[in-house]
């Protein structure tokens, strides 16, 4: 496409980290066995703990002490892990740690429980997938950033001085916009199609434009654009909250088929689940 030409010239795409390379690999190949599965991920300490660790909480619910990488493999299934190998590469696509990126950072984890909580609540596939496209969804901000910081940092202040989405200035300033981007960070790391799908079309228009995909990607987009919705109403990733922004949260509540009274215990159960997760990163 003459917009991807666009965006590879102007953006560095970083590469898959190695062992979610491995990961990825051996989850996807035919004979792959706990063991050696297990042997990728003890070589990595950072994923290892935090299998460990995500099979421990409270979150993931496996309601029993896991302490071998082999039980959590067993318990969470190759699937999971996968999702998660991603999930702890994510932080590495972060070159620099100040302000931005910190705040980029909150949105993503942000976004990332409250898809978790809503998947959950309307079960429609394995409520980890929409916690991985949560994690994931803006990574094309942080391509962005890193790739043309001055450019970046510039679209950010016009967001808060003017009040807007990033969406709704964006292209002006780059020719493309961080859903594309994303796509093709998506596309370049090997995740599954619905995955790269999502995260391309979550600021989709109307939900006539999402028809030509299938139904588990479609409920992905706004699975993602509620949650999306919810965290820059509260301001998480934000400098503050943004609920004077023309979000667009019924609507999908409605495509959801998620009442009133569900979103608010959602949105409780969403200010815990979104502290324990920050405070898991840092350890
Ligand atoms: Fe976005
Ligand atoms: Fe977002």
């Amino acid at each position: 496409m003459e917009n991807d030409d666009q965006i590879l010239k102007m953006c560095d795409i970083p590469a898959v980290p190695m062992v979610a390379m491995k990961v990825l690999k051996l989850v996807d190949s035919q004979n792959t066995d706990v063991d050696s599965l297990q042997e990728v991920i003890m070589a990595d300490q950072s994923l290892a703990a935090r299998v460990l660790q995500m099979s421990n909480s409270s979150f993931y619910g496996m309601g029993r002490n896991v302490d071998t990488i082999s039980d959590a493999i067993v318990l969470m299934g190759f699937n999971t892990i996968k999702n998660l190998a991603l999930a702890v590469s994510t932080k590495e696509v972060y070159k620099k740690f100040g302000l931005l990126e910190q705040k980029l950072w909150e949105h993503s984890i942000g976004v990332s429980v409250a898809a978790g909580l809503i998947a959950r609540e309307i079960r429609v596939g394995p409520a980890e997938e929409a916690t991985v496209l949560g994690l994931l969804h803006d990574v094309g901000k942080v391509v962005m950033n890193n790739s043309q910081p001055e450019r970046f940092s510039m679209l950010t202040e016009m967001v808060y001085n003017e009040r807007v989405m990033y969406t709704d200035r964006e292209r002006s300033i780059f020719g493309f916009g961080h859903a594309e981007v994303g796509g093709i960070f998506a596309h370049k790391w090997g995740f599954p199609n619905h995955l790269c799908d999502s995260i391309r079309r979550h600021h989709f228009g109307s939900y006539d434009d999402l028809l030509d995909l299938e139904p588990r990607t479609r409920a992905l987009c706004c699975i993602v654009a509620l949650a999306d919705s919810l965290c820059i109403r509260l301001g998480v990733g934000y400098r503050g909250p943004m609920a004077d922004l023309p979000l667009r949260d019924s609507e999908y509540m409605q495509l959801l088929k998620i009442t009133e009274d569900r979103m608010a215990e959602i949105i409780e159960r969403f200010k815990m689940a979104y502290i324990e997760e920050k405070l898991s990163y840092q350890m």
